[in-house]
Parts: structure tokens; sequence; C-alpha cells
């Protein structure tokens, strides 16, 4: 059935439903939680209207008002547009409400030709908010609230290819045309083109995934209006977790503590191992011993103290050898352990302040599935003697922080894989970061909920091959085009050799 009778279909403008106008000493202020402007010389009438605004949206802001005063109304529409809101309407019912959700959020409706071929963009996200059905796209600046279901219908039908009749089945034709025109010009719908639709077609587009871009649109500022950064939003609501997890039940074995003299009088130069770092995926005869795996958690991830509350961070933290946003050390370690020397094999959890390995799955079948999970990730190149997945405890984060606490999560896996590779690099051990793992799986041989705490890297750690005293140094690879002082990196390489990796 085509609804072709034409109704009394139009867009209203109004102000968001949380705007306050208050007016004081000549100045006209619009407040609201996604921003606030201050209007100076704002004409009685003009003032009058925005009043009207509140309650009242109208088809034609300003039409009624004198010339001067329209264009002083226009120009507060566009200077303050995240606090304006458009509806959809057809005979006198709202189908859609359509907010800025940036400060220079601002389209064009577009005019949809009979013949046109619309679909959703891959980008766009239908989702509950505030119990509404609301269209989102990390593209667009803009928030689609699906107020009538008739709306959310037509939003169903653009999930495939179609056209403006198919939309006329579902709301009379010049409604569905209003309402695509919305959806078009803010960019949650695309229109065909010769080649396809841009999602699909577009190099750059193409190369973005739908959760990459709805992470990094929201893990930064400036396109989205939603709660942002660290604002503790369950203060006195729900109880922050502790700096440091309680410890898992299981047999601990008591792991080597280095001394601070012992390790300055012989590690290696920062340059030098800055320089001489390498992913190194193939390992000694002699495996990596319990005493090298003490040393280097010791020096990469114990905990040296825990402090607070403070006044400025209500919660328990921590200090360790490598920095955290909020000293938050929301991760942990645990050691898939396949073969070093003093620990049996196993899957352990690090303890950092007891600094100690506790036992919590002696399984084979679990070790050896995320170990050959760690391999596959090289291409088969490793078969690490000890697997180190970096888990995180996500609301020791998220309590403090809103919309980037995953992000921050995965900044902090970044710099512990630095320090990792720098403390296996100056005491000679092999060390490689690993892109990919199973969340799943570690989750269940670790014991974890995976809402409360999973994996989100994964780093392989062995002794490294001993070169003979005589082995000639590493020439340059042939396909290496050097640009900045290679040298540098050869060197550091050649003293590291000579003083920690070759056979003397
Ligand atoms: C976050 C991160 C993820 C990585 N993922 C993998 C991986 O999955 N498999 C692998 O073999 N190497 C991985 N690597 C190692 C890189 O391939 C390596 O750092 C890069 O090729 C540069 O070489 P270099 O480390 O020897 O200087 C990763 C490194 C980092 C920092």
């Amino acid at each position: 059935m085509t609804t072709t009778q034409e109704t009394n279909s139009r867009t209203l403008v109004g102000l968001r439903s949380d705007v306050r106008i208050d007016e004081r000493d000549g100045v006209l202020r619009l407040l609201s939680r996604v921003g606030s402007f201050a209007l100076r010389g704002v004409a009685p009438e003009v003032a009058q209207a925005l009043r009207d605004l509140v309650t009242t949206p109208q088809p034609d802001i300003g039409d009624r008002l004198p010339a001067p005063q329209a264009r002083q109304l226009r120009q507060i529409t566009e200077r303050a547009k995240q606090l304006f809101v458009r509806y959809v309407e057809v005979d006198g019912r709202v189908l859609a409400r359509i907010e800025a959700t940036s400060r220079d959020g601002a389209y064009h409706p577009a005019v949809i030709e009979p013949d046109a071929r619309l679909r959703l963009s891959k980008f766009a996200l239908l989702r509950t908010l505030d119990n509404e059905l609301v269209l989102e796209s990390p593209l667009v600046k803009h928030r689609f609230t699906l107020v009538d279901p008739a709306a959310a219908a037509v939003v169903a039908r653009l999930g495939g290819e179609c056209g403006p009749a198919d939309l006329a089945t579902l709301l009379p034709v010049n409604a569905a045309e209003e309402l695509a025109g919305h959806l078009v010009g803010a960019g949650f719908v695309e229109q065909g083109q010769s080649d396809g639709f841009p999602s699909d077609t577009e190099a750059v587009l193409r190369q973005w995934d739908f959760h990459d871009l709805l992470t990094h649109s929201r893990a930064r500022s400036g396109r989205f209006d939603q709660p942002f950064g660290g604002i503790f939003p369950y203060l006195g609501d729900i109880e922050p977790r502790p700096a440091v997890k309680p410890m898992p039940d299981g047999p601990a074995i008591e792991l080597y503590r280095p001394e601070l003299d012992d390790v300055l009088a012989t590690d290696p130069s920062l340059t030098a191992v800055i320089e001489a770092r390498s992913s190194v995926r193939q390992y000694g005869e002699q495996p990596l011993t319990a005493k090298q795996l003490g040393e280097w958690l010791y020096r990469t991830a114990r905990v040296r103290a825990v402090y607070g509350p403070t006044p400025n961070a209500p919660y328990e933290a921590s200090t360790r050898p490598y920095p955290c946003g909020g000293a938050s050390y929301e991760l942990e370690l645990y050691l898939t352990v396949q073969r070093c020397d003093g620990v049996e094999p196993g899957i352990y959890y690090y303890d950092p302040v007891g600094h100690r390995l506790v036992l919590v799955n002696n399984g084979v079948q679990d070790r050896q599935a995320l170990l050959q999970t760690a391999s596959v990730a090289t291409a088969l190149q490793a078969d690490p003697d000890v697997l180190v997945t970096m888990t995180s405890r996500f609301q020791r984060l998220s309590w403090k922080y809103r919309a980037i606490a995953y992000s921050v999560s995965l900044k902090h896996a970044g710099v512990l894989y630095q320090t990792m590779y720098l403390v296996a690099t100056a005491m000679g051990l092999a060390p490689c970061g690993l892109g990919s793992g199973d969340s799943d799986l570690a989750a269940r041989a670790f014991g974890l909920d995976y809402l409360t705490e999973s994996s989100v890297g994964d780093f392989i750690l062995g002794s490294r091959p001993v070169l003979p005293a005589d082995a000639p140094p590493r020439p340059l690879p042939e396909s290496w085009k050097p640009v900045n002082d290679v040298e540098w990196a050869v060197s550091a390489h050649s003293l590291l050799r000579e003083r920690h990796w070759a056979s003397s």
C-alpha cells in the first residue's frame, strides 16, 4: 500500500527541553546541560520569541518579527545551534526530534528525488537513551530521536536499499520525504551513486570499522554531548574497586627481588636500550629462569606503594614503575608459563604487592589454547617461554572517567608494553608485544567475569638465543632504507650483544 495522500507535514524549531532562560543586567543567558550562551542587546521581541520557543516549537521562527529582529533571532539560532531542536511533524503528530550533539552541528535537509536510492549508513546505530529510541552515528553531529513508531519503521526499512515509494508504504508520501530529507541531510542515510553507497565505496570510509569509528568519536570530545572525562559519575553511589585486587586462592611462589645497586651497576644506558630494542620471536636453548622472571616483573609492574584517598582523588591509588591515568592501575597480569626454570608450567596471577605468582589454573588444555593463540598472532614464528596477558579491571577507570575509560585502558596497555620491552631488552631477554588475543578464552582460563575484568593486551617473553662471542656484528637488513641515524640502532645493538647477549 502506498500512502499517496498529502498531509500537513512540516519541520518545527524549538529550544532543548533543558534550556533555561536567565535575564539579568541586560544580559540574556541561555543555560543548558550541553552549553550556555550569554547574549547582549537582545531586542524585547526576540527575547519573547526565545521564551516562546522553550514551550512551543515554531515552523518558521522569526517570520512574524520585523526584519531586524528576525535577523537577530536567526543570528542567535546560528550561534547557539546546539540548543535548538528540530521536530518533524505530520498532522500535528511529532515523528522525530533532532538535536545537535556538537557546537558546530549543522545541516540542510536534502531534497529527495522520486528515483533516489536510499540506505542507512553502515555507521548508523539505533539504541535506547533516556527511555527513547535514538539513531546516532559517529559521522553525524546530531541525534535523531524516533519519537513515533512510524519513524522507527522508516529507519528499519532503510536498513536495506529502498526508494521514496517504499517509505511511502509506511507514512504519507510527503511525511516520508520530509523525514528522509532530514536523515539524508544529517548523514544517517546515504544516497546511492552509480558505483554504490559511499560507506561501501569510498576508500577512507571503507577502511573504518563501525566500532572503531564509534570508539574514536566517543573517546575524544568534540562531536558528542554526553558526560565526558574525569567526572566521578558514581561517587557516593557505587563503591570504587580497590587499588589492589583481592588475591585469588591458590599456591603461591615467592619471586626474586633484585637489588637496586646491582641493577644500576649492570644496566645498559637508556639510549642503548631504546635503540637496541626489537621484537624477538625466537628463544634460547636454555629457558627463561625464575630469577629473570622475578626481576623483570619487579622492574616492570610491582606495586611500590598504595595511597589515598586524597582530596583530589577520592579513591585508593598506587604507584608502580609505569605511568597510569589517575594512578588507577587497573591492569593486572596473568602469566601462562610454558618453559621457565624454577616455575612449573601453569597459569598464574602476578601478585604485584607480594611479588608472587599465584597458581590459578593448572589445566593443560587452557594453557595450550592461550599459548597457541599467542603463537598464531606471530604467524607461528614464536613458541614463547611465557605469555603475559594484561587484563583490565574496567570499573577502576569507569568509576572516575565517562566515555574515555576503555580507550584509556588501551593506552595503559601500550605504556606497559613499552616498559616491558625496555626492561626485557636491558636484561637481555626476548620480548614481543601482541596485537590480538582471545578475551573470552582468557576470562575463562583465569576464572574472571568478562565485564568486570578481561584481557586487553598480550606480551610474550623468553630467553634470548645466545650468540657466539665471535659472531659478526648484525648487518643492516637489506630491505632497510636508512633515513635518520640508523647507525645508532646498529651500534646499540652491537653494544648490548657484546655486553649481554653473547656467550663469553
Ligand atoms: C601493540 C603492539 C602489537 C603488536 N602485535 C604483534 C603481533 O600480534 N604479532 C607479532 O608478531 N608482533 C607484534 N608486535 C611487534 C611488532 O611487529 C614490532 O614492534 C614491529 O614490527 C617493529 O619491530 P621491532 O619491535 O623489532 O622494532 C606488536 C607490537 C606492539 C607494540
